[in-house]
């Protein structure tokens, strides 16, 4: 049984929740509780009977099992398991399959009896859906109901496919999934429109007949929809609430999952908290936009009324507070991202010296420069700093199939117009076409395929790149080993990738680095490319004098900007610097429209970065501070 945690910090929770440090951890706890369930009934010659789920964010924990199996003799014979839902209609050998999904991560490497396994089956007709769903459930029962169920949660609040609107009382049924639950699938698929727009799931009554339910969340991305399922009104909107009418449940986060819960983000309203300068910053942010209230008009009472009296009597009066909050964010406030050459720097975020910097601009795909800082690019140039910039991967990945042909016609007409032998093109043409003709979703291109795709980008970027004003002599293209590596699932080891940023830092000994600093998909490419020159400063570092004095800015190069609290370096920009990003990011022909990835917004990447950088400088101006057109961010990075 789950116990709801009582503390004063916790109150606004309304379930119990457990936070790890991080995902490894919490995994091996559940992987644990699984399987002292599963020993406890061996011990009794009984069935453990276990609810499973797919997706993300439970692998590490069928890791764990697979590892105790494998180590420490664990059987799972005498364990039956109840999928919580599949794809519909799905072939079970579908690559996107649960089942394959199932097999892969966890039934092909223990000892379970392959009939002991339940997983909806997907090829039902649709006729006979609803008399299987009623089979399923029954089967459950038939084994005396599941002993514990373990569940992710989508960003739409689902828990199996129970979308919103789904009842609290819902049994295993056919459902049709939510558009973003769709988009968030559609890279396993190669694309939206491939995935299926139903499912079978268990339903949130048979959930909750479970002895034991275990909700785990990884990473920041699900922080918002944590807070809403832990804090947030029982409501059909968000599935997961119902989970707080569960005397069983509990769930299980990593810090990043956990972050938006009040006792992390706003903790001055959960429990008396330490003021340091940091979380008074944060907190005065927060007062002022929420009372929408600059930070120069906030008064005693608005502090005493919002948890922060305690502040005040520390400090003496809001007046000294605001003040210094104010002071703090317009210092941050620089048109010279490279430092200001001939003034007084010491409360400015960059050096003045020197006044000419060597810079490298790291870009993890070959358009993240210009879409996320690219008017800070410009400034960088214009104001005649020594700036390269270096695209880590190729992009191959993001280019769809039409561009590739329409590039090879291109090369084709051109080696006729000049009498080449063309014949090679031409077989390329050939052969790229038959391939095209049947290639299944996702499925890895060949080689020269993803050469042509990585052309296509690396033409974009040295044109995005020379509209800032770069020499050709700055545009370096690593096309880093472990990207194509990761993908072909072949083992990955950076230390290529390192060593070959180690060399390019070491030619152009910059006293600035740019880099986009994405830390909450661990898996992501950008954590990746990120982690790789981190290590390659942190090794020049210990040898090399230069490499101490070069800082290392970070800028987010996925949709969200870093909030306002956390910025030491706001760039603002002039509408025709706007337009001048807007041009480079233009040239990224092979992403406009429809990008391969959208992810899960659909403006186009343009849109999405004036949003952004919009909405940073109207909330500076909110604050308080001076209004200008745009805003691009960047944080440094502690070394020490
Ligand atoms: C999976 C399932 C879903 C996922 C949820 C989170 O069987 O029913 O509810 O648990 O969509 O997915 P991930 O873990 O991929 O973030």
């Amino acid at each position: 049984m789950a116990r709801l945690n009582l503390l004063e910090e916790t109150r606004f929770e309304k379930v119990a929740v457990t936070v790890y440090p991080d995902q490894n951890v919490a995994s091996i706890h559940v992987a644990n509780r699984i399987v002292s369930i599963i020993k406890e009934k061996q011990a009794k010659g009984e069935f453990a009977v276990l609810g499973l789920a797919t997706g993300a964010t439970p692998v590490k924990v069928y890791k764990e099992l697979i590892r105790q199996h494998k180590e420490e003799g664990l059987s799972f014979k005498n364990v039956i398991t109840f999928n919580l839902d599949e794809y519909y209609p799905m072939q079970p050998t579908s690559e996107q399959s649960y089942v394959t999904f199932m097999n892969k991560n966890l039934f092909d490497h223990i000892d379970i009896p392959k009939e002991n396994i339940n997983i909806p089956d997907g090829t039902i007709a649709l006729a006979d859906v609803q008399a299987y769903c009623e089979a399923y459930e029954n089967k459950i029962s038939s084994y005396g109901g599941l002993d514990i169920q373990i569940l992710g949660i989508g960003r739409t609040g689902h828990i199996g496919f129970n979308e919103p609107g789904s009842a609290p009382n819902s049994g295993t049924r056919l459902v049709t999934l939510d558009d973003l639950t769709r988009r968030d699938a559609a890279k396993g698929f190669g694309g939206k429109s491939n995935v299926p727009t139903k499912a079978i799931t268990m339903g949130v009554g048979t959930i909750f007949k479970a002895k034991d339910i275990i909700l785990m969340a990884w990473g920041e991305s699900k922080a918002n929809i944590v807070k809403k399922a832990v804090e947030g009104e029982i409501s059909a909107d968000i599935p997961a609430t119902y989970l707080q009418l569960s005397n069983n449940a509990e769930f299980i986060l990593d810090e990043g999952a956990a972050s938006a819960l009040t006792r992390f983000d706003l903790p001055w309203l959960a429990d008396d908290v330490e003021w340091t300068p940091e979380l008074t910053k944060k907190a005065v942010v927060w007062l002022s936009l929420k009372l929408d209230k600059a930070i120069l008009k906030l008064t005693d009472e608005d502090y005493n009324n919002n948890g922060m009296a305690k502040l005040v009597t520390e400090e003496g009066s809001a007046y000294s507070i605001n003040i210094r909050v104010f002071n703090q964010l317009q210092q941050t406030i620089t048109g010279w991202p490279g430092g200001k050459p001939g003034v007084d720097d010491s409360r400015r975020p960059e050096r003045a010296e020197p006044a000419s910097k060597n810079v490298i601009l790291f870009s993890p795909h070959p358009d993240d420069d210009v879409i996320s800082m690219g008017g800070t690019f410009i400034r960088l140039a214009d104001q005649g700093h020594n700036v390269h910039v270096a695209y880590q991967t190729s992009g191959n990945n993001a280019v769809w199939d039409d561009d590739a042909r329409r590039f090879l016609e291109f090369a084709q007409d051109i080696t006729n117009e000049l009498g080449v032998d063309s014949n090679k093109i031409k077989d390329l043409y050939n052969e790229a076409n038959a391939y095209f003709d049947v290639k299944k979703p996702n499925q890895i291109d060949p080689e020269i395929i993803r050469k042509v795709k990585a052309y296509i980008r690396k033409g974009e970027a040295i044109a995005g790149a020379r509209l800032v004003g770069l020499p050709d002599s700055n545009i370096h293209f690593q096309d880093l080993p472990f990207y194509d590596r990761a993908r072909l699932n072949k083992e990955v080891s950076f230390e290529d990738d390192i060593q070959q940023t180690m060399e390019l830092i070491r030619e152009v000994k910059p006293q600035q680095i740019f880099a986009a600093g994405d830390f909450h998909d661990p898996n992501g490419t950008h954590k990746v490319c990120f982690d790789i020159i981190l290590e390659a400063v942190l090794r020049l570092r210990e040898t090399e004098e230069w490499a101490k004095e070069c800082w290392l800015w970070l800028y987010r190069g996925a949709w969200y900007e870093y909030p306002i609290h956390e910025i030491e370096m706001a760039v603002p920009l002039a509408p025709q610097e706007v337009k001048r990003k807007r041009m480079a990011i233009f040239k990224h022909q092979s992403q406009k429209d429809l990008p391969v990835w959208p992810g899960d917004d659909p403006r186009e990447f343009w849109v999405r970065a004036e949003d952004r950088t919009s909405e940073t400088a109207a909330l500076y101006h909110k604050l308080g501070l001076a209004e200008y057109e745009a805003i691009e961010a960047f944080v440094k990075w502690k070394f020490d």
